[in-house]
């Protein structure tokens, strides 16, 4: 394979000046060839990595990684990661302009805003298998074990052509000059750093992690890119919530504020979380979502800013009395009437009005 592949590339060199089209066609290929050769079937022929010690798969293998509902993304991000796909896709005019697509990038965040969703996210885009290692997970009770085994795992994804996520990279890059940590710790950094710079451009490597500060620098800087997942703003929450709601309640979009600004500061998987329960309250107990709504925003509203602005948004899309809004938040129905939108009064019938 590897031959065949070899033989492609130095073709694709050659008519570089004198055949364009053919060039990139050759580049394409390359590029897109080992998707062609079916990754699932290589998977079969090589066996998976496992854990001397545990005989656990070190691996979780999404062979055709699948989404239930669509990522949000801040809107930096989503041009980062678009990138990423648009490189892989237009690889031929990369190659033109004798440039190499991105191999690898950090995903920087909180728990719960979408580092691993991204990745399976991207390996969707790319049609390719996703593999995931969880650093914190695989980490050896014989420390000694791990090298060998990060080794082993990197050499495997290394010849299928997938999207590599490392999850929980600060498990294992933390800092070198970390006093606490002993020598095989090092040792395993110095791994991944080779590892790092070994990894193919045909291949996307993904490092996540929670706590950047501990990230070793050297590994830091052999990520070509560096991605922030921050914790999701009022507009991606109203975003997600709308998403996760309407397919299955018709009132959908008179929550998506409220709870847009009950739920702020929230990880999404936190607002997911909190949705599913309300709906399986609903259901078992065949209650009106729209009472167990109003009761989850009353619940996340924290501090007095926090609870007049939910009691307020509650009340100004017409979803509760102020009575109840006092009920759910704590706030004065006086706080409550001075800072929603004052109702509008029926226009006043005038003598021309009447036939
Ligand atoms: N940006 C997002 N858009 C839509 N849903 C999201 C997003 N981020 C997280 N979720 C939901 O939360 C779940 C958990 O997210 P995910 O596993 O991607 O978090 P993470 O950032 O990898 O967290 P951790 O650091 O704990 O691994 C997802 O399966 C998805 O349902
Ligand atoms: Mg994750």
């Amino acid at each position: 394979m590897q031959d065949v592949q070899l033989t492609l590339h130095r073709a694709a060199k050659r008519y570089r000046s004198s055949d364009a089209p053919l060039a990139d066609h050759l580049t394409t290929l390359l590029q897109e060839s080992p998707t062609f050769a079916s990754p699932l079937r290589k998977q079969a022929e090589v066996p998976l990595p496992v854990d001397v010690d545990s005989r656990l798969h070190l691996l979780r293998v999404e062979t055709d990684p699948a989404i239930d509902h669509e990522p949000v993304f801040a809107p930096d991000l989503a041009v980062a990661l678009t990138q990423l796909v648009a490189e892989r896709r237009k690889a031929a005019l990369l190659n033109r302009a004798g440039l190499q697509p991105t191999r690898s990038a950090l995903f920087i965040g909180p728990p719960g805003v979408g580092k691993t969703m991204a990745a399976r996210w991207l390996a969707r885009e790319l049609k390719r298998p996703l593999l995931i290692l969880d650093l914190a997970a695989v980490m050896s009770s014989l420390l000694g074990r791990t090298g060998g085994n990060l080794r082993h795992v990197l050499d495997y994804a290394k010849g299928i052509n997938c999207v590599l996520l490392l999850d929980e990279l600060d498990a294992i890059a933390k800092r070198r000059d970390d006093q606490g940590e002993i020598g095989e710790l090092k040792r395993l950094v110095t791994v991944l750093i080779q590892q790092l710079d070994d990894w193919p451009s045909s291949g996307i490597l993904l490092g996540a992690t929670n706590h950047p500060a501990l990230l070793d620098p050297a590994i830091w800087r052999r990520f070509e890119a560096h991605m922030d997942f921050p914790l999701p703003d009022r507009a991606a929450i109203a975003q997600f919530v709308a998403d996760t709601l309407a397919p299955v309640f018709p009132e959908a979009t008179a929550w998506t504020a409220p709870l847009a600004v009950a739920f702020a500061g929230k990880s999404f998987s936190d607002i997911e979380r909190e949705l599913i329960a309300a709906r399986r309250y609903a259901a078992i107990n065949d209650a009106p979502l729209n009472d167990r709504l109003a009761i989850l925003a009353g619940n996340q509203a924290t501090g007095k800013a926090g609870r007049i602005a939910v009691a307020t948004a509650l009340v100004d899309h017409g979803l509760v009395s102020q009575r109840k809004a006092r009920a759910l938040t704590g706030v004065a129905r006086d706080t409550i009437r001075n800072r929603t939108a004052p109702k509008r009064k029926p226009p006043r019938r005038t003598k021309q009005d009447t036939p």
